[in-house]
């Protein structure tokens, strides 16, 4: 992307208040307990990571964010105003603010990834047809989809649809980043460049970023903060160094070892 500056939003609150901040978030479906009581900040530009086995809710408390599912109890605050309080113009007007990569990338099979990626450009701006064409091309080309933009989502690889889907969250240069697995299924250098890019894009534009992974390199090198969770809680969080230092056992066993 350009080396564009972001104009501060007219709805940027002072420094002390996060970005975003759960509280006590309880989540049931049905009589399963998925979240029992997540509790987590993250300030103003920082990258707070969620590990955790799978099923274990991460995805859950990411849509938590967006307001797609609404706690039983507890809160979920974006620059200090509650999520689940919003009316619906209040929920779109924060969408609009967020990119959310979903983990499966969510895109639209009858358009070509060019489509899938300019999408949000054409549905929530005014930009130019042709500011369109090449804030589109500018962000393909930063995950290496330069050359398969006519494609259709059934004719690319995984890994393509992930960064065609990671392309589409950026598009719009959120404030706001939320990433379910953004290099799940891709090898070690795509792997790799993703977890550069996501580092880039926050020091760049100052993005607040929620990072979903498994993977110890997306986690250490994005993660300002990194959290474990199991059995609906988190049993641990804190800085980089002080997971990495951590003996706590499930700590280990994801973030332990050598990359
Ligand atoms: N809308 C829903 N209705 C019913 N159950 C749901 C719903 N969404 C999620 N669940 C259940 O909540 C649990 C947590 O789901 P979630 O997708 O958050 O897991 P996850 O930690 O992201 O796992 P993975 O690492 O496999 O992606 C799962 O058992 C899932 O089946
Ligand atoms: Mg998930």
């Amino acid at each position: 992307m350009a080396a564009r500056v972001r104009e501060p939003s007219v709805t940027r609150r002072p420094d002390d208040v996060p970005a975003i901040e759960l509280v006590d978030v309880h989540k049931s479906f049905g009589n399963f307990d998925v979240l029992r009581g997540i509790t987590f900040s993250v300030p103003r530009g920082k990258t707070f990571v969620i590990m955790g086995g799978s099923g274990t809710g991460k995805s859950v408390t990411l849509k938590h964010i967006i307001g797609i599912v609404q706690p039983d109890s507890g809160d979920v605050l974006v620059d200090g105003e509650s999520v689940p309080r919003m009316d619906r113009k209040g929920l779109m007007h924060l969408r609009k603010r967020m990119g959310y990569l979903f983990q499966d990338g969510a895109l639209i099979n009858w358009m070509t990834i060019f489509d899938n990626v300019a999408l949000p450009l054409r549905e929530n701006t005014r930009m130019s047809k042709s500011e369109i064409e090449d804030r589109t091309m500018e962000v393909c080309e930063l995950v290496d989809l330069a050359h398969s933009i006519q494609k259709f989502p059934a004719n690319i690889s995984g890994g393509m649809k992930k960064r065609a889907g990671l392309a589409r969250t950026l598009v719009t240069e959120p404030e706001v980043v939320l990433y379910d697995e953004p290099n799940a299924g891709l090898d070690p250098v795509m792997s790799d460049k993703i977890n550069q890019l996501i580092l880039e894009v926050q020091e760049r534009f100052q993005v607040t970023s929620v990072v979903v992974t498994h993977k110890r390199a997306c986690a250490y090198t994005t993660g300002d903060m990194i959290a474990l969770i199991k059995d609906g809680v988190i049993v641990e969080q804190g800085t980089r160094d002080y997971m990495r230092a951590s003996d706590h056992p499930l700590v280990r066993a994801f973030l332990g070892g050598i990359d």
